[in-house]
């Protein structure tokens, strides 16, 4: 559903902006414009010029047009495209081209002519660059400009491939990528190094001088730059923020991407607001945080000054709201993941009862789970829960070949020695396979195969150091994510099935699941909606009435202290043991962003800062300073 603002709530924002439940609803509203568009141009003659977008943001549009193509007729016969930016040096034919990315998620489903579709060309000689630029821009004139632009927005502010830096001035032409855009791309590129250097990309000016404009943007990871360039100063730092001077932008996002809004994230600084006990706790961490005031310390000018004046006036003084918040948080520390036996559990995150505990992890991919509560982990184990680890995927597409080619020598050494015959083909044929597909050709499934074992292993060593038995461990495999890449899947029955049948094994008290909030097309994403609706499908099950349901918060990433129901605190040693479990998963030092590598490009060094994070957080609030710790927010199915 599309949330209706006020004018008082929004007053700090530049550009309309639209908040809605999920991506596909906002979707299903640009398509209708689209659609608008196309049929008002057909009736006059004339053609509908569309700008296109690539990554990850439109495809769900894309496919909401392919379905009214089917399904509705709606024809692209009369459509003019052109896209915003191509990769500099790749080919069309080349996987991660976006001339190959617009085939395989539009063109080769719709009727849109083939010498109606414009995009940059990236295999130009560097000589051609320049005058095929300028042609570009002649294109478009001539074509009568575009209609409507569809756009994403990248980390750094950029729209098209427009980087920090960019004028809002700027036409087609070829650029150099940001190191953040480049560490995004790194894991559809098989690592970073992979990731062109440059790129040719409409510019700021010519995006600007399209009729309408809808920029599309999904999951938290936008929410920063989007609050940016909606609320921000116009600068060329964030590029996106020059959409402010266009008479007709709009901004359509869902709630994760939303959430960095004042209106959303600190709705008592635009507005008045109801001030339930969830927007209290909000309000007052936040207070302590701007104030830089422990909570036992904070007064009441801290709160009238920040927009807080009505909550004293409803909700009493400033001590007692100070002493609240102090005793909330406080409570939700615990040492006992799985609730302490024998103990009385009136202010404790989890139940006492009963003990042990079933507890089922669910990890998206190998290493999801020691890296966001590795520390949790060990403990529920120690403290004899009976533990299972579940890995939904194989995770076997972030292994690099080199990964890979390492094994296969292992494999013909070992043959070799052994004079095994058997072995020693399979090795070669495994050799072979992966010469010939090339450095990003699709993997054969022997190689893909071998991959997933590779993570498997590394799970197995790193759960080790935790003292998890093999035993408990298991890798589901789902099906969705065995076929095709990134963006490609579409999980269904089956994967659904897969998880119905374990949770009905194991029946579990708790479940410790992580997803909601990502981009709806990553592999968490899926995964959460997956458990959704296979929890969806248990509700008439006994176990789900008495099982609480913990979300831990996607690699690299932590909730905010007024989101955590459950702090886990670490021991210096603990955490340590945490850091080296991680380390285990070598194959992945260099992997996606939020992964091994930090913002600086440091190896690893994200996973260590983000629970001493927290832990710095709870002390500024005036609790206890732990060493590190780990957060969790307990997830309401009915919600
Ligand atoms: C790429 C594209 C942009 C896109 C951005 C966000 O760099 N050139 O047009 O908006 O990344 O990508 P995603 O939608 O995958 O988050």
């Amino acid at each position: 559903m599309r949330q209706t603002s006020n004018p008082e709530s929004t007053q700090r924002e530049h550009i309309p902006t639209d908040i809605f439940a999920s991506a596909d609803q906002a979707c299903t509203g640009i398509a209708d414009a689209i659609c608008e568009l196309i049929t008002a141009r057909k009736t006059a003659g004339k053609p509908a010029v569309l700008g296109l977008a690539t990554g990850s943001t439109p495809v769900r549009l894309y496919r909401e047009l392919i379905r009214r193509h089917r399904e509705e007729g709606l024809s692209f016969a009369n459509v003019i495209s052109f896209n915003l930016d191509e990769y500099y040096g790749l080919t069309g034919e080349h996987p991660e081209s976006y001339r190959r990315f617009m085939r395989e998620q539009l063109f080769d489903w719709v009727d849109l002519r083939p010498e109606n579709r414009n995009l940059p060309d990236g295999a130009l000689p560097r000589e051609d660059v320049l005058a095929s630029c300028r042609a570009y821009e002649e294109a478009i004139r001539e074509a009568g400009g575009i209609d409507i632009q569809i756009l994403g927005i990248g980390r750094t502010g950029h729209i098209g491939f427009n980087e920090p830096g960019s004028s809002p001035e700027s036409r087609t032409r070829i650029i150099t990528l940001d190191s953040l855009t480049r560490r995004d791309a790194a894991r559809d590129f098989l690592g970073e190094e992979n990731v062109p250097r440059h790129a040719i990309t409409m510019g700021v000016g010519t995006i600007l001088d399209a009729r309408k404009i809808f920029l599309l943007a999904w999951g938290e990871a936008k929410a920063e730059v989007i609050a940016q360039s909606v609320e921000g100063p116009q600068t060329d730092a964030i590029p996106a923020s020059f959409l402010q001077k266009h008479p007709d932008c709009v901004f359509c996002i869902d709630e994760a991407a939303a959430s960095h809004l004042t209106r959303v994230r600190h709705p008592w600084l635009v507005g008045t607001v109801e001030w339930s006990p969830e927007m209290i706790r909000k309000a007052v961490l936040w207070l302590s945080r701007k104030t830089k005031k422990p909570l036992l310390k904070l007064i009441e000018e801290d709160y009238s000054e920040n927009g807080m004046a009505d909550l004293l006036t409803e909700k009493g003084s400033a001590y007692e709201l100070n002493i609240k918040m102090f005793n909330t948080a406080q409570h939700t520390i615990t040492g006992w993941p799985g609730g302490k036996p024998d103990a009385d559990d009136s202010h404790r995150p989890e139940r006492a009862n009963p003990f042990p505990k079933r507890s089922l992890l669910l990890s998206p991919e190998p290493l999801d789970d020691i890296y966001c509560m590795g520390g949790t982990l060990h403990r529920l184990v120690n403290q004899n829960n009976d533990v299972t680890v579940a890995y939904l995927t194989s995770g076997n597409l972030a292994v690099p070949d080199s990964e890979v080619r390492r094994v296969i020598e292992l494999m013909l050494e070992l043959g070799e020695e052994r004079e095994s015959v058997d072995d020693l083909k399979f090795a070669r044929l495994l050799e072979r396979q992966l010469r010939e597909k090339g450095d990003f050709g699709d993997d054969p499934p022997e190689v893909r195969r071998l991959k997933g074992l590779i993570r498997r292993t590394e799970s197995r060593s790193s759960a080790r150091l935790l003292e998890i038995g093999s035993d408990r461990l298991r890798f589901l495999d789902l099906p969705f994510y065995e076929h095709g890449r990134y963006r490609t899947f579409q999980p269904d029955e089956k994967d659904t099935k897969r998880l119905i049948e374990l949770l009905r094994e194991i029946r579990p008290h708790q479940i410790f699941a992580t997803g909601l909030g990502n981009d709806p097309l990553s592999v968490p994403a899926l995964c959460f909606e997956i458990l959704r609706n296979a929890l969806a499908a248990s509700q008439s099950e006994a176990w789900l009435k008495d099982c609480y349901i913990w979300l831990y918060r996607g690699p690299g990433m932590e909730w905010e202290t007024h989101e955590i129901d459950m702090a886990v605190p670490l021991s210096p040693d603990e955490f340590e043991n945490k850091i080296q479990g991680i380390y285990q998963h070598q194959t992945q030092r260099n992997q996606s962003p939020n992964l091994g590598k930090d913002d600086n490009g440091n190896t690893w060094s994200l996973a260590s800062k983000i629970n001493r994070a927290t832990a710095s957080s709870y002390d500024e609030l005036g609790l206890a300073e732990y060493e590190a710790i780990e957060g969790f927010r307990r997830f309401d199915l009915n919600r």
